[in-house]
């Protein structure tokens, strides 16, 4: 009988997500959750307590434990770059919530933090998981679509005021580091550069227009990539009853939409392409307990994770570029750096 190699895991920040992170390290064979820190020490010893793990009271103590692999950091966003550059001076690998970071600066630090101390770094974008945008995505880079022409992603969901109230960091510049566009609609600016590729420049306008918060409730953003489609992301908390997130991307020869993760339509010029029958996904719990797994198994085979820290740039560039160009009213452009990013690819 073979007997699963495992991986330890710890989480610091025993908050919303790190419940989906401890359950989807649980259902893992090939994870074990080892414990748990938080700078509230109940939410500590009671998440432990849940779990039947350890309680860890400070961060130290948690990082000389030799059984924990990968540190989960599940923390205020804010929080995360201090967090990863400790946590990779002790060797110890890191799977990091979405954004990475909020400061393209503390970015860097982070994966040359890692580099430095030869650990590896994931972020966390479960979308990518789903089967269907895998197959989107193939789709398009098969040239399907043909040449791209209006790319866009919309997010319309709602946070009423009691969200932005009901934990410190939220809506702050200086802890969520943005808005609906940082912390919610991270995940379609995700997805749309993934799918179409990067955007060469945009203008943007971010604004609180609802809420009582110090960051934006709403954004617009005009972009225009580097292989000459053009698009919008409009992206809001503030819609009632809103409907989702919405991708929709138009080409020559095609068309594609996904809702939510579903694709919504395919139709594509001369051609019946099938939409193969995906089992059912969830982006959580099961986009999470993907990226866990394959954490897991990266640590153990000594490769790269399916996605590298390298991937939170591209979303984070957008969502900067977005609020500079908001304040400055011109137009951002990421041209120059996309020279070295075209040599890379
Ligand atoms: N990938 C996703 O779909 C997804 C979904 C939700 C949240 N997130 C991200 O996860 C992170 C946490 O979000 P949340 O909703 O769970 O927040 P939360 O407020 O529910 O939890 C954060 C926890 O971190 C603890 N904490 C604060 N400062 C700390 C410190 N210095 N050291 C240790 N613990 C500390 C808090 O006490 C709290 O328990 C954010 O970056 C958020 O953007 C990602």
């Amino acid at each position: 009988m073979s007997v699963v190699k495992t991986t330890g895991f710890g989480i610091i920040g025993c908050g919303i997500i790190a419940e989906v992170h401890a359950k989807g390290i649980l259902e893992t064979d090939e994870a074990r959750l080892i414990g748990v820190y938080d700078s509230i020490q109940t939410k500590a010893v009671d998440f432990a307590k849940k779990y039947q793990v350890i309680s860890f009271s400070s961060l130290e103590e948690m990082l000389h434990n030799d059984e924990i692999d990968v540190i989960c950091i599940c923390t205020p966003s804010g929080i995360h770059p201090e967090q990863t550059v400790q946590v990779a001076k002790a060797k110890k690998h890191i799977l990091v919530e979405k954004p990475m970071a909020i400061k393209m600066d503390d970015y860097s630090r982070m994966v040359e933090a890692c580099e430095e101390n030869n650990v590896l770094i994931s972020t966390v974008f479960p979308r990518r998981m789903s089967p269907q945008a895998q197959f989107a995505r193939k789709i398009i880079q098969e040239g399907k679509l043909g040449r791209l022409s209006l790319c866009s992603g919309y997010v319309k969901i709602y946070r009423d005021q009691h969200y932005y109230d009901s934990a410190g960091w939220r809506g702050t510049w200086e802890m969520d580091g943005g808005g609906a566009m940082m912390n919610q609609g991270i995940h379609t600016v995700d997805m749309l550069q993934w799918l179409v590729g990067p955007v060469a420049s945009l203008y943007g306008k971010a604004k609180a227009v609802l809420r009582d918060i110090e960051v934006e409730d709403t954004v617009i953003s005009l972009l225009e990539f580097k292989n000459g489609a053009m698009g919008v992301l409009e992206i809001t908390t503030t819609a009632f009853e809103g409907k989702g997130q919405v991708l929709s991307i138009h080409g020559e020869k095609g068309t594609l939409v996904i809702q939510e993760d579903t694709i919504t339509v395919l139709e594509v010029e001369g051609e019946k392409i099938e939409i193969p029958s995906f089992e059912p996904f969830k982006v959580i719990p099961d986009g999470h307990r993907i990226q866990i797994k394959d954490m897991a198994l990266a640590v153990q085979e000594q490769r790269s994770p399916i996605v590298p820290g390298t991937e939170g740039k591209h979303s984070l560039e957008i969502i900067l570029g977005t609020y500079e160009s908001s304040t400055t009213g011109k137009e951002v452009s990421f041209l120059h750096d996309l020279k070295s990013k075209a040599q890379i690819l």
